[in-house]
């Protein structure tokens, strides 16, 4: 099997860190121009700097619908889009009563609203070609239950997987597909580092016991599964949500 992205424009977005990074750089390896979004110059102009020349980028809230219509017009046609941008925006798990409704907001605003407004500005492009490819980075938490024990975060991730099901439906008849991942934990910037670190070694080891392959994933195994969605390989996959998780 051969997958190669010559000559396609990609847009990743979360692209300053991370699974971000990672992806945008593995498109750029395999011949694709990517376009890094994020809302941190300096980390982007670093993915940027690692890219060999593959990638651009830009300083975009993918929560605001104004500033995301205004960052992608002027790009041209999108082939693929990475809606990857998310996590839990400096938030520890609470209880219910102390979650304030700003609180609530924020991660729906960059984990959900991101997605959507990110689809809804390449869509007519990608309809008008008849063809695109759109992957959302959602999470176990939307799955099953959030390991941080984010209420919203794991709320706005079970609606990516819920929205990749409807905008499937919605724009198949146009031969674009829409997929989702679901990772698993993954040490992939210094926040998941502390919460591993928090977890103390019977944490740590508890999580591994729980992973069939006993071992956390990197950001290039979440990489890979959105270049196989993304490739000519899963032309005829749509609307789905896939654990890349080690196996639970
Ligand atoms: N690391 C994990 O264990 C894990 C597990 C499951 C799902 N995820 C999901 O994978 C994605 C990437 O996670 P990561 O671990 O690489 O995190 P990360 O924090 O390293 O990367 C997320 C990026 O999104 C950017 N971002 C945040 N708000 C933004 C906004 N409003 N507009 C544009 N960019 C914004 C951040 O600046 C950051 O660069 C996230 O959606 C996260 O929820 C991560």
């Amino acid at each position: 099997m051969k997958i190669g992205f010559e000559g396609r424009r990609v847009i990743v977005t979360g692209a300053a860190h991370g699974f971000g990074r990672a992806i945008a750089l593995a498109f750029g390896a395999l011949g694709a121009k990517v376009h890094a979004f994020d809302v941190l110059a300096d980390g982007l102009a670093e993915t940027v700097a690692q890219s060999g020349g593959t990638c651009t980028s830009a300083v975009v809230d993918v929560g605001n619908r104004d500033a995301v219509q205004a960052a992608v017009a002027p790009l041209g046609p999108v082939d693929i889009l990475v809606n990857n941008a998310g996590g839990v925006c400096g938030q520890t798990g609470r209880p219910i009563e102390e979650i304030s409704a700003a609180d609530w907001q924020t991660i729906f605003d960059v984990n959900l609203s991101g997605a959507f407004f990110m689809t809804q500005a390449v869509a007519p492009g990608m309809k008008a070609r008849k063809q695109g490819r759109v992957i959302n980075i959602s999470s176990g938490a939307g799955k099953t239950i959030s390991l941080t024990g984010i209420q919203a975060y794991a709320a706005a991730k079970a609606g990516q997987i819920s929205l990749t099901r409807q905008l499937a439906h919605e724009l198949g008849p146009w031969g674009i597909t829409v997929n989702c991942i679901a990772p698993g934990f993954v040490l992939s910037n210094p926040t998941t580092e502390r919460q591993y670190a928090a977890m103390g070694k019977d944490g740590q080891d508890r999580l591994l016991q729980n992973i069939a392959l006993r071992r956390l994933g990197t950001p290039a195994d979440i990489a890979n599964a959105v270049l196989f969605f993304a490739s000519d390989y899963a032309a005829w996959i749509t609307g789905e949500a896939l654990s890349v998780d080690g196996g639970k």
